[in-house]
């Protein structure tokens, strides 16, 4: 599609959209009047930073979700360490996260074009849902008008869920945040995405062998890692695009982090695997409605927060 043309769709998708208010203060045409472009600007970032890396998209959308879990979809992942306080993005479980530059392109972009107007924390919400696009998977629309939260604390990160955990474990710490099962089986579905390095999973390779792990999958790992804890390996066969071969992995036992697999071999959520593998269609609108719910936690409305002029840094 030409930029003319998808420019065009953007404005018709802003105008139409409405200027509904949600309780939480967020809504589809949140820009429509005060910075008509913003989704426009996003998307084509997204795109550009694509075309030269797709393995992008799934740092993209990982980030929205470490964001979200944290404070809410507040940006708060974007914000820097200073002298006396270390952020979230410098604690171990965010190291590994990608895309930063991509915001900060769009950030730049918007803040020509409408300065001060759009909140960082709606660059990640936009930038993972085209990311997902994309890569293949189904377009999401989420309302806007979420605002920048200035906490960003390295010991709120053990709010993310480890590796490790199984899935009552999850769906115990999703069911915290407000999501089903179903929803949480759905999210992890963005593990059609992207890597984990061997850190994340060579404890199923030690001696007590994980039993629902695949053996010669294990035997293929175990090779793999050999050549060093950083070493990544693909969740799945297609890992830049969204599809529902991670569902087939599991079934198959070859998923690759302890908290995939137990998706699996857990009795309540083993249907809901078997039903994205069966059927596509139904993975991307569960996912599709649980990303919205997603990019809705915990946001911050109004006199709460604030729209950074740099995402690095509060104002
Ligand atoms: C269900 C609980 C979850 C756990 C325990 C989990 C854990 C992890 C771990 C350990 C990695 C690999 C990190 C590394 O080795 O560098 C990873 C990667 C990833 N996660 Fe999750 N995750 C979960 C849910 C989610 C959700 C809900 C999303 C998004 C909606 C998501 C998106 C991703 C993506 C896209 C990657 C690949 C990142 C890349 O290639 O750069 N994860 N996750």
């Amino acid at each position: 599609m030409g930029i003319a043309k998808l420019l065009g769709v953007f404005l018709v998708m802003e105008m139409t959209s409405g200027f509904r208010s949600g309780a939480d203060g967020l809504s589809m045409g949140y820009y429509s009047m005060s910075c008509p472009m913003a989704e426009f600007i996003v998307r084509n970032s997204v795109t550009r930073a694509l075309q030269a890396d797709p393995t992008l998209a799934a740092g993209l959308i990982r980030m929205h979700f470490h964001d979200c879990f944290i404070e809410g979809c507040d940006a708060s992942i974007l914000l820097d360490s200073t002298k006396g306080n270390t952020a979230e993005k410098d604690s171990p479980a965010n190291l590994s996260l990608r895309g930063y530059e991509v915001i900060d392109a769009a950030k730049e972009e918007l803040e020509k074009q409408c300065p001060g107007v759009v909140s960082c924390a709606d660059i990640v919400a936009m930038a993972s849902t085209y990311a997902v696009f994309e890569a293949g998977g189904p377009y999401i629309d989420i309302p806007k008008g979420r605002k920048d939260g200035s906490r960003s604390k390295i010991e709120d990160t053990r709010n993310l869920p480890p590796p490790t955990l199984n899935a009552s474990e999850l769906i115990k710490m999703f069911g915290q945040h407000g999501f089903t099962a179903q929803e949480m089986v759905a999210l992890s579905g963005a593990h059609t995405l992207g890597v984990a390095r061997c850190s994340s999973f060579k404890n199923r390779l030690s001696d007590a062998v994980d039993p629902n792990l695949d053996s010669g999958f294990a035997k293929q790992l175990t090779k793999t890692c050999s050549a060093g804890d950083n070493t990544e390996q693909p969740f799945d066969a297609t890992r830049n695009r969204f599809d529902n071969l991670y569902f087939n992995a599991l079934q198959r036992n070859t998923g690759l982090l302890a908290s995939d697999q137990t998706l699996f071999a857990f009795a309540r959520t083993r249907n809901i695997v078997n039903g994205y593998a069966f059927n596509q269609a139904m993975f991307f609108l569960d996912f599709q409605q649980a990303m919205v719910k997603m990019s809705t936690l915990d946001v911050k409305e109004g006199s709460k927060g604030e729209v950074r002029q740099n995402c690095h840094k509060i104002n």
